[in-house]
Parts: structure tokens; sequence; C-alpha cells
């Protein structure tokens, strides 16, 4: 019998879920070898969450006890997106009293990561195989509230009525109680180049509502991309949230930015391995822009 959580042939469901900032690579078809890395060390490290209504996605009602999944409380550390686990790997050996959890929607990325954690043998990570837009505000209980005409371009969940988007109502979902991250690192999402693909994109001014409930007051938003409209635009909505500061406000001006003297760029995070995928843009001629946004303790008024 197919449960409520199996229905990934509704045609329905899956638009509504669709991933927009995800493009499919390789159809998801997993090599053989992945079949046995997951086999053997899935259970270690994947935390299987019931999936939703299409796949990538997690079932609204899941129930995910972070601090059971680690078997210990200590500072949480969110990755989107970690590829092949290459940068989350090497903070994890570097951190070992840090507890490391990670939302991956590339299937074989999946693998690759639970690959590099089990040669590193590891026992502070853990990852999630779903869209992390979806997923994120059911791991952390949110509920995003927002006004549609103060953040353009999201199909929110609710409406405030104040003219402010202020997210983060106070959730009843037992997945509340879940620890807040000490700190979220979204290093090199897919870029989505084209100009009217820039909706797609990870980093957008619906998204801050989400980060900014994963994350604790204080709690530091760590990006990185090497392609530099989108690191102008990291910039932008960090500027533009009202849940987040820019700590490097008019630092580092880019010559190459449409505002060239505006800068508010951070400098390389010390903890940031330099990846293949990163030299690979540093050898085409793309040098990576750092950006922080720092959480703030309540939202500001204007952004
Ligand atoms: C360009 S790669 C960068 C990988 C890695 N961060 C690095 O620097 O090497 C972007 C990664 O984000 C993942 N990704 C994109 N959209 C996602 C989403 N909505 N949810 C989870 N992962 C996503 C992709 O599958 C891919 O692994």
């Amino acid at each position: 019998m197919e449960s409520q959580h199996q229905s990934r042939s509704n045609p329905e469901a899956r638009a509504k879920y669709r991933i927009r900032s995800f493009s499919m690579r390789g159809h998801n078809r997993m090599a053989r070898d992945y079949d046995e890395v997951l086999e053997q060390h899935g259970p270690t490290y994947i935390i299987d969450v019931p999936v939703g209504p299409a796949a990538a996605t997690v079932a609204p009602d899941a129930l995910i006890d972070l601090t059971a999944e680690f078997d210990r409380e200590a500072p949480l550390i969110v990755e989107i997106g970690p590829g092949n686990g290459e940068q989350l790997t090497h903070a994890a050996q570097q951190h070992p009293d840090w507890n490391f959890l990670a939302f991956e929607a590339w299937h074989p990325g999946v693998a690759k990561c639970v690959g590099n954690f089990a040669r590193a043998e590891l026992s502070n990570v853990r990852i999630i195989e779903a869209d992390v837009a979806q997923a994120l505000p059911i791991v952390f209980g949110l509920e995003i509230v927002q006004d549609d005409r103060a953040v353009q371009g999201g199909s929110g969940v609710g409406v405030d009525g104040t003219g402010i988007a202020t997210g983060l109502v106070a959730a009843s979902h037992q997945n509340a109680k879940n620890p807040r991250a000490h700190e979220l690192w979204t290093f090199f999402p897919d870029p989505w180049r084209k100009a009217r693909h820039h909706k797609r994109r990870l980093v957008s001014d619906l998204f801050t509502l989400t980060a900014a409930g994963v994350l604790e007051p204080g709690g530091i938003w760590r990006m990185a991309t090497d392609w530099e409209n989108y690191a102008w635009q990291m910039r932008d909505v960090i500027e533009a949230a009202a849940w987040f500061d820019n700590p490097h406000v008019g630092e580092r001006p880019d010559p190459e930015d449409r505002e060239p003297e505006r800068g508010g760029f951070a400098p390389r995070y010390e903890g940031r391995l330099l990846t293949h995928f990163e030299e690979r843009g540093r050898l085409a001629g793309r040098p990576a822009h750092d950006i922080v946004g720092v959480r703030r303790e309540a939202p500001t008024q204007n952004g």
C-alpha cells in the first residue's frame, strides 16, 4: 500500500514542490560504487527523513530530533549544497567539537559526501538529501510569514499584514525545539547565470527569512561565489534584509561592481578550503567573493 509520504508520481504535487535552485545532473542516476558506499555508511551519516510529495522534499510532518541524531549537544554548523563534501569533510576534521549538518539535493553528491565522511572516520557530521529551501523550515520548525509587498518574487506561506517581512513566527511544530545554528554556509551555490534564471538563485530576499530562522541571534551566514553578479546580489540581499547586518559594509570595493565604490565584501573566510570547484573558477578568471550576514536579535522595520 502506498503511504502518504510516497506520492512522488503525483504531477500536481511535483509541480508545487519543484526545486527552483537546483539543476538536475545526470538524472540523479547513481553509479554502482555509490550504492555500495551508501549501503555500508549511509545509516551512519544520512538522516533518513520521510519524503514529501516529490523527490528531494521532506514530509511536512516529519519529526527530526537533531540532538538525538548527533547523540550530543554541540555548536551546530549547517552547510547548504556541499557537493562532494570537500569543504565539509575538512571542516568536520578541523572541529571535532562542532556538529555539522548538510543539505544536498544531488543524490550522487550525497553518496560522495558519505564516502568522504567514512574515509575520514568522522562522527560529527550528518546529511539530509533534500531541497534545502523546502526542507529547512521543516527541520527547524519554522513558519515563515512574509508580506508580498515587502519580499518580491516569493510565494509566501503567510502574510502578517504589517507591511514588513518579519518571518519567524514561533512554530508549534515539534522540530522547533531543534537547536539553532551557530553558522550557516552557502559556498558556491548554483549561479544560474542567465538573467532570466536569476529568480532561481537560492540567496534571495525570501530565503533570508529561512536563514534567520535557522541561525541563533548573533549567528553568521557565510556565503561565497565566483560569479560577480551573484556576489553583488548576495551583498544586496544581506544589506536589505530585516534580520541581518553586513559587518563589512563599504569594505573591499569591487571595480567591476555596478556600484564600484560600494564594497560590502568580507575577507576570505579562513575556515574555507580552496576546493577543486573554487580552483576551477579561479583558473577561469573568476576569483571568489565572500559575503557575511550576522543574524540580528530582532528584525529592523526598514530592512
Ligand atoms: C555549484 S555546487 C557547489 C558545491 C560545493 N559547495 C563546493 O563549493 O564545491 C552547488 C551544490 O549545491 C547543490 N544544490 C543546489 N540547489 C540545492 C538545493 N535547493 N538544495 C540542496 N542542495 C542544492 C547542488 O546539488 C550542488 O552540489
